[in-house]
């Protein structure tokens, strides 16, 4: 079906709700980046007064900047009409009001509007439309998608959105898309399913909270890594090979632990007195087991490099445990990909929060585990006297 400039309502943001929205720092500005579906927001202009490199794609570049400049009039009072009627569904910190929302709009669409066809003589601005884009592979650092995957959810297929997500990765090294809900500023359903399928095929896929909030609720964005060779792929214990290599790992951690432990004087109560997870090991999956509970191994290079577990406390808490990675495999970030692909299980698994208990020796981990949001709380779990200040209790409300 052709494409039909009467079936788009054009709206666009400025480069600073782009920064906002991707989480954008400065040095990232420098990459050279894809926008895909930019339509007539004002990224690409100004970035390219900044002397950095954009290239954006949309099927409304077919048109010219007057025939896409009576469209946006056309639309515009229906677009603040909107706006105005359902002001409960937007954050005014920002943007203030819905006059302001108004001129920000309009001041971006605007700068589009001046930049556009000299942008596309230069070929900054391309017709072309997901899911089929003309570039080399990886002819790109990054690309960029904000309010077009998820958010239409109710028009736009899966199908539609694996395919276009699978382009946006042949093409780049990296994929952010934004906002993470639909037009209901409800989490799109698709998210899960996208972000099984991406890790099983390989990449790193991350869900990042981000300083832009402007829909209620649409302050993440997905970002999708492909370390060049595929090389960190996170998967789910399914199979006795998986379990087997579970259990490798958590036999690992248990000998880790402990010998941390006695390698300091004021931890020696806490080595003697270890319970290792003998047991445990000889029955998994036993309490890991799915749906509420579950193992993650992350392979790097094919090989097990670490783990983590999650069980359920009870129907709104779950316990993180098990958080290891192989000596040679440490400081490539696996760590953190583990917890974060564990947070999102959890999450999906109907979880209100993640608990976890470790100790002070663990300070890497605590780090780690600070880094992404948890915060230590008090417990009134009965320890010796020996090791009470020592065991460090954190939670994530998820
Ligand atoms: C709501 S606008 C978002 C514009 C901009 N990204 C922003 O956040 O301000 C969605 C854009 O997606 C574009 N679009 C529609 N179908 C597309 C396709 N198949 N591939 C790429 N872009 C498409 C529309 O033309 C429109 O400009």
């Amino acid at each position: 079906m052709a494409f039909r400039l009467d079936n788009v309502v054009p709206w666009g943001r400025s480069f600073d709700e782009y920064v906002g929205m991707f989480g954008l720092k400065e040095d990232e500005l420098g990459l050279s980046i894809l926008g895909c579906g930019d339509g007539p927001a004002s990224f690409n202009g100004e970035m390219t007064k900044r002397g950095n490199t954009v290239i954006s794609c949309d099927p409304i570049y077919q048109f010219t900047a007057q025939q896409l400049q009576t469209r946006i009039k056309e639309t515009y009072d229906k677009v603040m009409e909107e706006a105005y009627r359902n002001q409960g569904n937007f954050v005014w910190d920002i943007i203030e009001s819905p006059e302001e929302l108004g001129r920000v709009r309009m001041g971006a669409m605007e700068g589009f509007l001046a930049d556009f066809e000299k942008g596309k003589q230069e070929g900054r601005y391309l017709a072309e439309s997901l899911p089929t884009l003309s570039f080399e592979d990886k002819a790109f650092d990054l690309a960029l998608c904000s309010h077009f995957l998820f958010l239409y959810t109710e028009q736009l297929s899966l199908e539609f959105h694996r395919a276009s997500i699978a382009e946006m990765c042949r093409v780049a090294s990296e994929v952010r898309i934004f906002p993470l809900i639909d037009l209901d500023l409800n989490r799109s359903g698709y998210v899960p399913a996208i972000c099984a399928e991406l890790r099983e095929a390989g990449f790193v896929v991350e869900i990042q909270k981000v300083p832009y909030e402007f829909q209620r609720g649409g302050n993440e964005m997905m970002r999708i890594l492909n370390f060049g060779g595929i090389m960190l792929k996170i998967i789910s214990v399914k199979t006795d090979e998986d379990v087997e290599a579970a259990k490798e790992l958590f036999t690992e951690f248990d000998g880790f632990v402990k010998e941390r432990l006695y390698e300091y004087d004021s931890f020696s109560w806490m080595a003697k007195h270890w319970q290792n997870c003998k047991e445990e090991i000889k029955e998994l999956p036993g309490k890991y087991s799915g749906p509420r509970g579950c193992i993650l191994i992350a392979n790097y290079k094919n090989k097990p490099a670490g783990c983590i577990g999650l069980l359920p406390g009870s129907s709104e808490v779950s316990i993180m445990k098990r958080l290891y990675v192989r000596p040679e495999f440490r400081g490539l970030g696996i760590g953190k990909s583990l917890v974060k692909a564990m947070l999102e299980h959890a999450c999906n698994a109907g979880y209100k929060s993640v608990c976890l208990h470790t100790n002070l020796l663990l300070n890497v981990a605590i780090n780690l585990y600070q880094s992404l949001g948890f915060e230590e709380i008090s417990h009134d779990r009965e320890y010796p006297e020996e090791i009470k200040d020592l065991v460090v209790h954190m939670e994530l409300r998820l």
